[in-house]
């Protein structure tokens, strides 16, 4: 059995893991609170633990309420004034450890009436707790009615231990969900040595992983890859991945979301956190370490290659205009400027000329505006 994460105090690693859940939902809670066609907005914690570790660090559930406010409630009041609701939903599957839950929930409420809006109940409905075994309450008709309810925003946090609860069914049925993004923990490092084991043979089709082409550090590249694979072809949708090495495990986030604007987010969270690659805390690429003869930031492997494969895709005619351009460079993990700079670059080089309606935006690339790339 997995020791309880909340007993101790929450290693550096963990405490990375909590800190990219946080950003995150600090990314996605003001795109769909101002959203014009989102009314209603469901936040999940399916394996939500007690709150706080041993020193009273908060956990996932505390972390999201906390950011949920904004700086100086200012989320709060955009919500009562949008007149949006605003459900959160915390499941435990420990009976002690959802009791405690409760308390560190409603002390943490207490406390933020109190010090912040002063008023005698929150916006925010945030007493739904449950204690059940994950798949239960995800199968459950309730949850599978806002799930696929096309008007509602959802955000849903998955901090299993292991890798066993998010199987292909559920994958599926998260990437299929309309208004809903996602972010899950696994144990990559697990599956890569329990591969053989029947036990993980039961969730993954492991002779899909192909492990052995690979370093111990990719494993959670992989785990992402089979997932990616799993979507049906021709989807639009956008899976990001995470590596955090702890001693000689590698454990792994994964975000998912069917809309370009959430995986900008998710990206810059990511790149922030990893300068050389966006995807991990163990310099997965081995990129020169700052203070090194060699270190450059803006031309590290990852942004080399992907440089270069832009070009070649460009110049091949495999890439003919900027929405598909910049989709691709968000489906392989850098950011949308990559591919600007790269277009830029051809063209200081008068290898293309682009037609239609120019512009070098690389943000919000929903709404930009589609120019054609000719080579010349
Ligand atoms: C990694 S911990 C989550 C920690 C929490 N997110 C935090 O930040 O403190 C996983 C939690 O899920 C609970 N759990 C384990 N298996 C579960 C299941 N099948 N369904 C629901 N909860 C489960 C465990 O008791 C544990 O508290």
């Amino acid at each position: 059995m997995a020791t309880d994460i909340n007993k101790d105090k929450f290693p550096d690693e963990t405490k990375l893991k909590l800190e990219i859940f946080a950003e995150c939902f600090r990314e996605w809670f003001p795109v769909f609170i101002h959203s014009p066609y989102i009314k209603v907005l469901y936040i999940y914690d399916f394996f939500a633990g007690s709150g706080r570790d041993a020193a009273g660090t908060f956990g996932s559930p505390l972390i999201l309420l906390n950011e949920a406010k904004g700086k100086d409630c200012k989320y709060c009041s955009q919500v009562r004034k949008g007149n949006k609701q605003v459900y959160f939903a915390f499941n435990e599957k420990g009976r002690a450890k959802q009791e405690l839950l409760i308390e560190n929930v409603n002390d943490f409420m207490t406390d933020c009436l109190t010090n912040n809006c002063k008023e005698n109940q929150c916006i925010y409905n945030y007493a739904n707790f449950k204690q059940s075994e994950f798949k239960d309450v995800f199968q459950n008709a309730n949850f599978q009615s806002v799930l696929n309810n096309t008007s509602y925003g959802k955000f849903i946090l998955l901090d299993q231990y292991g890798f066993s609860q998010v199987d292909e069914d559920i994958f599926l049925k998260l990437i299929n969900a309309p208004k809903t993004d996602f972010i899950f923990f696994i144990s990559s490092s697990f599956i890569r040595r329990f591969k053989e084991h029947s036990a993980t043979k039961q969730y993954f089709d492991t002779a899909k992983i192909h492990f052995y082409e690979s370093r111990p550090k990719e494993c959670h590249r992989l785990i992402a890859k089979y997932y990616r694979n799993l979507i049906p072809n021709g989807k639009e949708y956008y899976l990001h991945h995470f590596t955090i090495q702890k001693g000689a495990n590698y454990w792994g986030l994964i975000f998912g979301t069917s809309h370009s604007l959430g995986m900008e987010k998710f990206l810059k969270v990511c790149w922030e956190k990893d300068k050389f690659s966006g995807e991990s805390n163990c310099n997965i690429n081995h990129d020169y370490e700052k203070d090194t003869l060699f270190y450059n930031e803006k031309a590290t492997v990852k942004k080399q290659e992907m440089e270069l494969e832009i070009r070649n895709k460009i110049l091949s005619g495999g890439i003919t205009d900027n929405i598909e351009g910049l989709r691709y460079v968000l489906k392989n993990g850098c950011l949308p400027e990559l591919f600007t700079s790269a277009v830029k670059k051809l063209e200081s080089e008068h290898k293309i000329i682009r037609t239609g309606n120019l512009n070098y935006s690389s943000t919000n690339i929903h709404k930009v505006k589609l120019y054609k790339i000719n080579v010349k």
